[in-house]
């Protein structure tokens, strides 16, 4: 047997003094500091008994709380409207209503920025068939809005593709940016069990902040909490408001049921009593008196007006919701890709929703420039650009003529857009 030098047992030795008096000093220093602690909190002083700690009065947590067993997810999300039956949220696929998209615009509006197009890139390459319609109004198509889709599903010209039970999605053509497909919103769509789903936003425009049409609005079952910067007592700042009223620029509904809500809309709009200009004073005055119901969870139509702070880009595994099959399917592929590879898609940081439509109302509008190039679909990185480009070559967009409809491909009604001069 060797034996060690004498120089190597004396630093073996030495070494494990130290690494004794180390962990000594480090003993006794978490005792110490304990000691301390609970010093600090209250005159008991002992070791070992967390129950002995009180944290500050505003973050107690109730004991009982621990003690109720987990409850599932969803009911329990204070921002999500999921309720009651879940199997209802679940048919197969070929169960679903079609979605049909319809844009208001004319041709003047279309060409006076390149928002239009954007919005068209984004609706395309999200899996959207857009129709448009108003195309040959010649001023304020905006006011013709609802004229114009009244008409639509009014004549069998129109409507004979689409069953009674389909839905129609109106939105406004060139500040709404599509990030889900219409899959995704007709799942959702269910998810409310309603005929009929109006945005809601946080401000009452453009009714009087004081009239019956903006106080007497039912209340949003989101958490206040949510929105507030500060619990205590305080006048809120618009920020911190709950979305609760109107915004007429994005609307879904059952075919039927959108037929009779805009012959009834147009009609009190033509009535001697209505004064706005646009449709959505009627909405605010109709959601007073209970005859509209909203998407408080902004969870189909996000309206960014005084909100756009909350909103944040993440790489996200697409299409997002559970209920949905997810289109990669490859488990072992999807689960080790980077997370920067995802898509990015837009999500409300105090809600968690990822919205279907992000809608630049109000005074959030230069966000439409600020934004561009957040979303997979307008981003710059090279690899979504022929996913991109792939399906902007293949998307259809329809016009409402006189007589039914008529086709155009996307390039021709945009041939301005940068990705027809980006990789295929
Ligand atoms: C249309 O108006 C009639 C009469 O007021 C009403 O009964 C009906 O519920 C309305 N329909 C819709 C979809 O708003």
């Amino acid at each position: 047997m060797t034996s060690l030098p004498s120089s190597w047992t004396n630093r073996m030795a030495a070494l494990s003094t130290r690494r004794y008096l180390i962990c000594l000093i480090v003993v006794l220093a978490v005792l110490f500091l304990t000691a301390v602690y609970n010093f600090g909190d209250s005159s008991y002083i002992g070791l070992g008994s967390s129950s002995s700690f009180r944290p500050a009065d505003d973050y107690i947590i109730d004991p009982s709380e621990s003690q109720r067993p987990p409850l599932p997810f969803y009911p329990l999300n204070p921002a999500s409207p999921f309720s009651s039956s879940a199997s209802s949220l679940y048919p197969p696929d070929k169960d679903l209503p079609r979605v049909f998209l319809f844009l208001p615009i004319n041709s003047a509006g279309a060409h006076e920025s390149p928002r239009f197009c954007r919005a068209i890139q984004g609706a395309i390459a999200s899996g959207w068939q857009p129709i448009i319609f108003n195309w040959d109004v010649q001023e304020q198509y905006q006011k013709h809005k609802p004229f114009g889709l009244r008409d639509i599903l009014n004549s069998p010209k129109y409507t004979a593709g689409i069953k009674e039970d389909d839905l129609i999605f109106m939105m406004d053509s060139w500040d709404v940016w599509l990030q889900l497909s219409p899959r995704v919103m007709a799942r959702r769509f269910l998810e409310y069990d309603e005929d009929i789903l109006v945005a809601a936003e946080k401000n009452c425009f453009p009714n009087s902040p004081e009239s019956h049409d903006c106080r007497d609005v039912p209340a949003s079952p989101v958490l206040p909490e949510l929105y507030l910067e500060d619990e205590n007592p305080h006048d809120l700042n618009p920020l911190e408001l709950l979305p609760k009223h109107a915004n007429s620029g994005t609307i879904i509904g059952r075919l039927h049921k959108m037929r009779e809500f805009y012959n009834n809309l147009t009609q009190y709009m033509e009535s001697e009593e209505y004064y706005w200009y646009d449709d959505q004073g009627a909405f605010n005055i109709w959601l007073a008196d209970r005859k509209v119901k909203l998407d408080y969870y902004n969870r189909l139509f996000w309206p960014a007006h005084d909100d756009f702070h909350n909103m944040q880009f993440l790489g996200t595994r697409y299409p997002p919701d559970p209920s949905i099959f997810y289109d990669m399917v490859d488990d072992e592929g999807s689960e080790i890709l980077p997370w920067s590879l995802y898509p990015p898609l837009g999500h409300h940081s105090l809600t968690g929703q990822i919205p279907i439509a992000i809608h630049f109302n109000g005074g959030s509008k230069e966000h439409l420039e600020y934004w561009w190039g957040k979303l997979w679909w307008s981003s710059d990185k090279s690899r979504f650009k022929p996913v991109v480009r792939r399906r902007m070559d293949q998307g259809k967009i329809r016009f409402v003529t006189e007589t039914g409809y008529r086709q155009e491909s996307i390039r021709s009604l945009c041939p301005e857009l940068e990705i027809w001069s980006q990789a295929r």
